[in-house]
């Protein structure tokens, strides 16, 4: 019998056709996974040992009805599918919950292609048996290195400088701020925070406060002399520039709202290179507009993306990359291959070489 399915071609199309089912697809291991972003190399590398499920989600809606359409023909809904998956991999942020867990029955691993698992309901996946593979230590560095691109960036206008040269001028209104010697106030000491401070220490000579709300870090103390703030209050009193690095969890929603804006000195910048949530977004915007704090420099937002028309776009004080954090060619080879180590293990109820849950 003639079986169409829905099957990805490797020039990033969906495309369906009617195939007898190949030998080698039988019995393969599958794959929900959503290829709207995954790049070439990781899809080649997981198509050539798994089948790998669509999973269709905001602008491929069409795609994603055509297909349903074409499923329910054949007898063979997406519920159905979705049960026979053992695994999913996670690229960027589409959002696993719940009610896709439970209609997952077969579901060994979820497998997240780097660090931060917020768009995850791990506690439903613990709870169900499921493994959450996770890319913790390989993008600190690059993530590090960003922040500093963004502190330095915003403290000497280097994007409204560039604009105005771009432009045709040359002569710049204002004045920037000195790195040097000033203080970073770390929100959220831990893997990537440490780096923040070894930079900022060591390249910069900034004096370093930090905030933890549950433990010291001794490390940071000793190795770049960070300084315990006992309260997150009192960091953003003393900081000429603040930088955020905690996870998103729902104590730190909204950590940074319009109260915390407004003990921060006039003259102090924001950083934001953690998650979108942890800032209310129309307190910031509303701070910036009335220069309560002098800019902010953010590589993620809330919501992502931020729609085009969206005021916080249009400040002068605002610096917006789009979730850059890990985007360097070799973090993004090393995530890679520890989140396919992680599925592959996963799959084969193996430790995972990083498990989150
Ligand atoms: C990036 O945001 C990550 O969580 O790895």
């Amino acid at each position: 019998m003639e079986v169409f399915w829905l099957r990805i071609s490797a020039n990033n199309c969906v495309n369906t056709f009617p195939k007898r089912k190949m030998a080698e697809e039988v019995g393969r291991k599958k794959v929900l996974i959503d290829l709207a972003d995954v790049p070439q190399h990781v899809r080649q590398e997981l198509e050539s040992q798994y089948e790998l499920i669509s999973w269709p989600r905001q602008g491929q809606e069409e795609e994603k009805e055509e297909a349903e359409e074409r499923e329910e023909e054949k007898g063979k809904t997406k519920g159905k599918r979705l049960a026979e998956c053992e695994a999913i991999f996670t690229y960027l942020h589409p959002t696993v919950d719940r009610k896709l867990l439970e209609k997952m029955p077969r579901l060994k691993v979820i497998s997240n292609h780097g660090v931060g698992v917020d768009h995850i309901d791990a506690k439903a996946a613990t709870e169900l048996g499921i493994k959450v593979g996770n890319t913790p230590g390989v993008l600190d560095e690059a993530t590090a290195d960003l922040t500093m691109a963004l502190l330095l960036g915003s403290a000497r206008h280097v994007v409204s400088a560039s604009h105005l040269t771009r432009s045709g001028g040359w002569d710049f209104p204002s004045l920037g701020c000195e790195v040097t010697g000033a203080v970073l106030g770390i929100v959220g000491m831990g893997r990537i925070g440490r780096q923040v401070a070894k930079r900022a220490r060591c390249g910069f000579d900034m004096t370093i406060l930090y905030y933890n709300p549950r433990s010291r870090d001794v490390e940071a103390e000793t190795t770049w002399q960070a300084q315990y703030c006992a309260s997150l209050d009192e960091l953003l009193a003393a900081s000429d520039f603040v930088s955020l690095h905690c996870p998103l969890i729902p104590s730190t929603h909204h950590l940074i709202g319009a109260e915390q804006l407004a003990r921060m000195k006039p003259t102090a910048t924001l950083i934001n290179v953690s998650r979108g949530p942890v800032v209310d977004t129309e307190a910031l915007y509303q701070a910036l507009l009335r220069s309560q704090i002098r800019a902010a420099a953010m590589d993620v937002t809330d919501p992502e993306p931020l729609p085009a028309s969206h005021p916080l776009r249009q400040l002068p004080n605002a610096i917006i990359t789009p979730h850059l954090g890990s985007a360097s060619d070799r973090t993004r080879a090393r995530m890679a291959a520890l989140a396919i180590q992680n599925l592959h293990a996963g799959l084969n109820d193996l430790p995972l070489v990083a498990q989150y849950n």
